[in-house]
């Protein structure tokens, strides 16, 4: 397989005892909605990848019907060319859940002997359907679940469709039902962007019994259209990016404050390059979950990443487990800093700075 091989040992890496042969994930979404994605994506060399998610309720699949998407360029406008941003409102697999299971299980069986894995995952209705599906992920034989309950479309899909858990109460009974029902596996929760409570978020699938999050969602947008005066695409949608790297990496690196070294986290939402899966890393994530970008190139967006990881590491002599959280332990409060007063100065027009002013 595509880059089997490549840096085995330094692009190494772990979910706790979930060994990775390197830390790009291919996450899920409608370019791994079939087995033909899923099998095109390992061979790019992911080290795993997550199937598009199902959804117990018929009302999510339905949902794919009205799916829409448009590419967006660096200022954040529509544009027929590749876009580095994505702006949709998507849907969910309509395949029988338990046939997609198997047929996804098969390939995991194939996987597993190239080191890597394909995970069921839901996008879930409620806390009953979620246990469910969970239920027939472990008989169909796979390894790995992810539970997403912060999909960015939950208040505006059909109600009932989609559930967003934002309440650390509530996510931690969820979880504690589904880890239930997910013995022997590995279950992955994945956390909302629109909460600004991801550390404690985390701390609550970890006492429900998660053995890893991944942070966090994609956020909600509306564009207006300055010819048509109408919301591109008609309605809120969902909305990513490189944009959005800074803000991820800044919970990852609360929530690494937050849980410990020990917790494994994974992070999504604006990955485009070797560079960026680093920078995750460092903020503490021990692999990220990649997908717009697979979108915008094709599934060689993985390939590209895992040498631009690899030439950076191997320049330096370093493994990518040794990057791990180092930003984020460094990360200081405000009041820790120097002072260095009049240093505003530098970033306002001149006029703001008269001389008549004695005050500054
Ligand atoms: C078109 C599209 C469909 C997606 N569908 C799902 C999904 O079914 N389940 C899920 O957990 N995440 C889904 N996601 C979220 C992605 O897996 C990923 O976490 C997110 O897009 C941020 O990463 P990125 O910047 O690499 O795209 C979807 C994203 C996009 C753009």
């Amino acid at each position: 397989m595509l880059l089997q091989n490549h840096g085995m040992t330094r692009l190494a890496t772990a979910i706790g005892s979930f060994a990775l042969n390197n830390p790009v994930i291919c996450g899920s979404g409608e370019p791994v909605i079939t087995e033909s994605g899923i099998r095109a994506a390992l061979r790019a060399g992911a080290a795993g990848v997550i199937a598009k998610s199902v959804n117990e309720n018929p009302a999510g699949g339905r949902q794919l019907d009205k799916a829409d998407y448009v590419r967006l360029d660096g200022r954040g406008l529509p544009t027929s060319g590749q876009g580095v941003s994505l702006f949709n409102r998507s849907g969910l697999s309509q395949r029988d859940t338990a046939d997609w299971f198997a047929s996804i299980a098969a390939i995991d069986r194939d996987a597993r002997l190239d080191g890597a894995f394909v995970a069921a995952s839901i996008v879930y209705a409620g806390a009953d359907g979620a246990v469910r599906v969970a239920s027939l992920a472990r008989r169909a034989g796979l390894r790995v679940f992810e539970l997403n309950v912060g999909a960015p479309h939950a208040a505006e899909a059909a109600p009932g469709a989609i559930v967003q858990e934002t309440d650390p109460a509530r996510l931690t009974e969820l979880v504690r039902r589904v880890r239930a029902a997910t013995e022997g596996m590995q279950l992955w929760v994945k956390l909302t962007g629109l909460s600004s409570n991801l550390p404690a978020l985390a701390l609550a699938a970890r006492e429900g019994g998660a053995d890893a999050v991944c942070m966090m969602g994609r956020f909600m947008g509306l564009i207006p259209d300055l010819t048509t005066f109408a919301p591109v695409l008609g309605t809120s949608a969902a909305y990513g990016g490189g944009w959005a790297l800074p803000i991820v990496c800044r919970f990852l690196a609360l929530t690494r404050k937050a849980a410990g070294t020990s917790f494994p986290l994974m992070g999504t939402n604006g990955v485009r390059s070797g560079e960026d899966v680093l920078r995750m890393a460092l903020c503490g994530a021990s692999a990220v979950e990649v997908l717009s970008a697979t979108m915008h190139e094709g599934f060689g967006a993985i390939s590209r990443m895992i040498v631009e990881l690899d030439s950076f590491l191997t320049e330096r002599s370093m493994t990518f487990r040794d990057l791990i959280g180092r930003t984020a332990d460094g990360l200081a409060g405000y009041a820790e800093q120097p002072d260095i007063p009049g240093r505003w100065r530098d970033f306002v027009p001149p006029e703001t700075i008269s001389d008549a002013d004695t005050s500054l």
